[in-house]
């Protein structure tokens, strides 16, 4: 169950806010003429009275955050490749849509041997994607719409042609040990192997060998993503210098890359031992225990390095609106996840739904249903540190998108649990609209982790079915681009999943669902209230959202495979009935349900897909 905020912080933040105010000064004033000083405070803090105010929340625990994939957004120079100018053009849908924090993926220079997290400057803009002053636009423009923007830290590793990696291969002065380099290991009969048995995240060797410096360098990634050192002071200090550089351009906010991989140990020639649990096959990290190139305890001080730079950018008058935000991205389980908040990251990145459905999805060839959702949200709430907050995630550029994953029928049903629960909900663009993952040929795979894999297997990898363009209109190329060539095709589906469609139908859309949560979300107990399951059955999904004294929300989805007819128990019965807020479309196109109607709580019918954001009267009292 997910702890409801203290209420001494309730009563913290309340008192902190009254005692800046100037009806504080009076009233304490006239409290101490009657001589009733120490009662004042006690007055104030009613009950009813405290209640009605929210608990100090910083920015980015109120806003729902889209990333932006910034090669498949908006093309503006029909080069057919998205860039920054092109989303300039379209910051208005985030006002439509009520999202007010945008992610950026990387649009740095870069040679995009891994689109563009293989960095070869940090602090400029490449010529794809425009130049730093339309990034100064953007940033203004976004800022001008009440948007905030974070953009990616691809904090580990440069690619191999950033010129501090060609200083260091060639051992110029002070790049010598900007990398991780070491001598092979000689074998009896004297040929030189790698350093050690350590394993690419992307398969085979991390180890390189670097003709021109006669030694080998650490790579977790491509073998142009060579890895930067973190024990070199130096380093530490040019990648903060990174994190300057943006903040003083005003951004609000990085999220890093891979940060369980920008250190491994010292000892760079002890091998690896087999994780004798694991199937993954040798060439794979999983082969092995993991512990000397995965989540070093080292890492922490760097974060808390990145976190003194940030923190310096707040403003003194402890605003929270100023904080800028840093959120990191790990796939693991809550106990390793936690230590990132320890070291200083607002959040690090949960994907517990990603792998949920996922499993399923391929284990049992059926899709994570009511109680795997619930066992996986339970899982997240039950194991987050006390005062940090949660954040939950579908799908990115490296997962399958939603729909392809679920099926278009449940396409409502996700979101609507992504924008209801609490913590803070990442979007990956196109899912507003339910936009499915394209089929790339071998023959025209981009991502270079698929293309590795070979045309047997490059689909298991491949990236580029969840990365095509954006699906604007029905125009050509989806009003994406006016090129015939975008980097990668358009999904044919585009004629009638697109925003200029869903927006302007007279039926119930994806867009139109998604647009109703997320502005339904700014009520109290959707944004910080209790999360409470009631009964989950292998069907159902359903939870009360409850912050006392303000309307409460139920929400109830049905994600079998067959249509029931569900009676909610006495206590919330007795609560009368249910005023629709939100309805997933096919339930509002086929008459099932209506905005604004009310439902007695028995006997509520559901098709396989259906799902409904249920207001209830006040607390229920
Ligand atoms: C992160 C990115 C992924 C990239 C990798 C290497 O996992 O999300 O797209 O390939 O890091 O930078
Ligand atoms: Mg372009």
């Amino acid at each position: 169950m997910a702890p409801e905020k203290d209420p001494d912080e309730l009563k913290k933040g309340f008192c902190w806010k009254l005692c800046q105010s100037r009806l504080c000064l009076v009233l304490v004033f006239l409290g101490m003429a009657a001589g009733i000083a120490v009662s004042v405070p006690m007055v104030l803090l009613s009950k009813s009275l405290r209640e009605r105010f929210a608990p100090d929340m910083k920015w980015w625990q109120k806003t729902i955050v889209y990333q932006i994939y910034p090669r498949s957004f908006q093309d503006s120079d029909d080069d057919g490749v998205g860039d920054l100018r092109g989303i300039t053009s379209r910051l208005d849908h985030f006002q439509y849509l009520n999202v007010k924090t945008i992610w950026l993926s990387p649009f740095y220079p870069s040679p995009m041997r891994d689109f563009g997290y293989d960095v070869s400057n940090y602090v400029d803009v490449d010529p794809k994607f425009g130049n730093l002053s339309d990034f100064d636009d953007m940033l203004k423009t976004a800022h001008g719409k009440d948007l905030r923007v974070v953009i990616d830290f691809v904090a580990g590793h440069t690619s191999s042609d950033h010129p501090w990696f060609q200083l260091s291969q060639n051992r110029t002065s002070p790049y010598e040990d900007y990398y991780i380099w070491a001598n092979g290991t000689t074998l009896p009969n004297r040929t030189i192997v790698e350093p050690s048995n350590w394993m690419s995240v992307f398969g085979n060797s991390s180890w390189q060998w670097s003709d021109e410096r006669r030694q080998y360098y650490y790579h977790a990634f491509l073998a142009k993503q060579p890895t930067l050192n973190y024990r070199n002071p130096t380093v530490v200090e040019e990648m903060k210098n990174v994190i300057r550089f943006w903040m003083d351009r005003g951004v609000d906010g990085i999220r890093v890359d891979a940060i369980p991989y920008i250190m491994v140990s010292e000892d760079y020639y002890q091998d690896q031992a087999r994780n004798y649990t694991a199937t993954a096959v040798w060439t794979k990290p999983a082969y092995y225990i993991t512990n000397l190139t995965k989540n070093v305890p080292d890492i922490g001080d760097i974060v808390k390095g990145w976190r003194e730079v940030l923190d310096s950018y707040e403003d003194s008058d402890d605003d929270d609106d100023k904080s800028r935000f840093m959120i990191v991205e790990l796939y693991d389980t809550p106990e390793v996840r936690n230590r990132y908040f320890e070291y200083g990251a607002d959040m690090p990145f949960n994907f517990d739904l990603v792998t949920a459905l996922d499993n399923h999805y391929q284990v049992h060839g059926n899709f994570c249903a009511a109680i795997c959702i619930r066992d996986a949200i339970n899982n997240v709430y039950d194991n987050l540190p006390k005062g940090k907050w949660a954040n939950f995630v579908l799908s990115n550029h490296d997962n399958r998108r939603a729909a392809s994953r679920m099926g278009e029928l449940y396409v409502d049903a996700v979101n609507m649990v992504l924008l209801t629960l609490r913590g803070t909900p990442t979007t990956y663009y196109g899912e507003e609209i339910g936009m499915e993952d394209i089929f790339v040929s071998y023959q025209d795979t981009q991502d270079p982790f698929g293309k590795k894999y070979g045309p047997a297997r490059y689909q298991e990898k491949s990236r580029d079915p969840e990365r095509s363009p954006m699906q604007w209109d029905d125009n050509k190329n989806a009003g994406f681009t006016n090129s015939s060539h975008p980097w990668l095709a358009v999904h044919p589906n585009y004629t009638h999943v697109n925003v200029e469609w869903e927006k302007n139908s007279t039926n119930t859309t994806t867009l139109k669902v998604y647009r109703d949560l997320a502005i339904l979300r700014e009520e109290p107990s959707l944004q910080y209230g209790l999360l409470k399951f009631t009964d989950v059955n292998p069907d159902i999904l359903s939870y009360l959202r409850s912050a006392e004294e303000h309307p409460h929300f139920l929400v109830v989805i049905n994600f079998g495979q067959v249509p029931v007819t569900h009676d909610f128990p006495g206590a919330l019965v007795n609560r009368g009935q249910g005023r629709v807020k939100v309805v997933t479309s096919q339930a509002a196109n086929e008459g099932r349900f209506a905005k604004d109607s009310s439902v007695p709580l028995t006997q509520i019918k559901l098709q396989p897909g259906d799902g409904l954001v249920l207001e209830l009267a006040e607390s229920g009292k």
